[in-house]
């Protein structure tokens, strides 16, 4: 979009919540990803939870499918506040000065989602949302979506078939560096621009969880899928500060608590959707889905392990090992519990 579309967008909202103002308060919440996913549906469970507990005083307008903003934009419209809330993915914060984000796209560094969990819910969690409130941003949930698995028109079993692939990535330096890793040659792009890049031959292949590569038909434009859960895919759910801050405090309160159980709601499901979703690519027989064996993961691993050291000082060597440290002990107590 222009500057100037982007200028005019901004005003006809911001005219069109102070039409709104007098009466009540306007939650403008924008996502890139289909209704039909975790986030989507958690979403439109937030609007639910927030309208019927305000008696209406706060009305959510969701608006999926970039529908309103493509990924960069977004972010640009939150901090001019034509939207108020967001839920990117944890790729998608480096550009807003918050490179610590980027701890959860280190390949192979979350092995389930039980570490995913504590590393959000814990201090490092914590570090990233005070690391937000420098740059005007407010961080109100951590959402899931699920472990990422490669996908082109060509069989991805080795390192070596990566040779030469252009590879769609989110804005993430890491990211950049895992493709790089792989021999492969990373290309950033917006999440709407996906589908006809791969159809149209413009990138190769992708990488995401199943439910936003079926939720996108990307199954139907890539014959090949890897299921390797080389990486994880979460979101974090953010408004713009001032207009947090400005809010009354008892509607804080409710919709923090809302936040909370629509968070809940969004973790039960993130996983079996994107189980469903696997079994669904499978059933549409477009893609073979091809199960990466350990000895194959392995030689991943060591492929991409490195990239965790490249990144120790822009994500921050503490924070690395914090994550470390909590997915041995997951590990220790899932020994324990056998
Ligand atoms: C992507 O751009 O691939 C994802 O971040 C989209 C999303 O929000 O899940």
């Amino acid at each position: 979009m222009k500057l100037g579309t982007m200028l005019l967008m901004v005003l006809a909202l911001s005219a069109s919540s102070m039409v709104q103002a007098a009466d009540e308060i306007v939650i403008k919440f924008s996502h890139v990803v289909a209704p039909d996913t975790p986030k989507g549906r958690a979403a439109e469970k937030f609007k639910q939870l927030v309208e019927e507990r305000t008696k209406g005083k706060v009305k959510v307008e969701v608006y999926p499918n970039s529908q309103l903003y493509k990924d960069r934009e977004e972010m640009e419209a939150l901090q001019l506040g034509a939207v108020q809330m967001l839920a990117p993915s944890l790729s998608k914060f480096r550009p807003m000065g918050a490179p610590e984000f980027e701890l959860f796209d280190l390949p192979y560094i979350f092995p389930n989602y039980e570490t995913v969990h504590r590393v959000m819910d814990g201090d490092v969690g914590k570090h990233m949302f005070a690391k937000l409130e420098t740059k005007g941003l407010h961080g109100l949930a951590f959402w899931d979506n699920g472990f990422k698995q490669m996908s082109a028109n060509k069989p991805l079993h080795t390192v070596a078939d990566f040779k030469g692939l252009k590879m769609r990535i989110q804005s993430s330096k890491v990211l950049d560096a895992q493709m790089k890793a792989l021999g492969a040659n990373p290309q950033v792009m917006a999440f709407s621009e996906v589908y006809t890049a791969l159809q149209q031959g413009v990138v190769d292949g992708t990488e995401n969880p199943p439910d936003n590569l079926y939720t996108q038909k990307m199954h139907e434009v890539q014959k090949h899928l890897t299921v390797s859960d080389h990486g994880f895919l979460g979101y974090a759910v953010i408004v713009n500060k001032k207009f947090w801050e400005g809010l009354p405090a008892d509607i804080r309160a409710t919709l923090e608590q809302a936040m909370k159980e629509a968070t809940a709601f969004e973790r039960s499901i993130a996983k079996a959707e994107n189980d469903e979703a696997l079994n669904k690519v499978r059933a549409a027989k477009t893609t073979e889905v091809y199960i990466l064996p350990n000895e194959e993961r392995a030689k991943w691993r060591a492929a991409l392990l490195p990239v965790h050291k490249e990144f120790e000082s822009s994500i921050g060597k503490d924070l690395i090992q914090m994550s470390y440290a909590i997915a041995a002990q997951v590990q220790k107590e899932k020994v324990a519990a056998k």
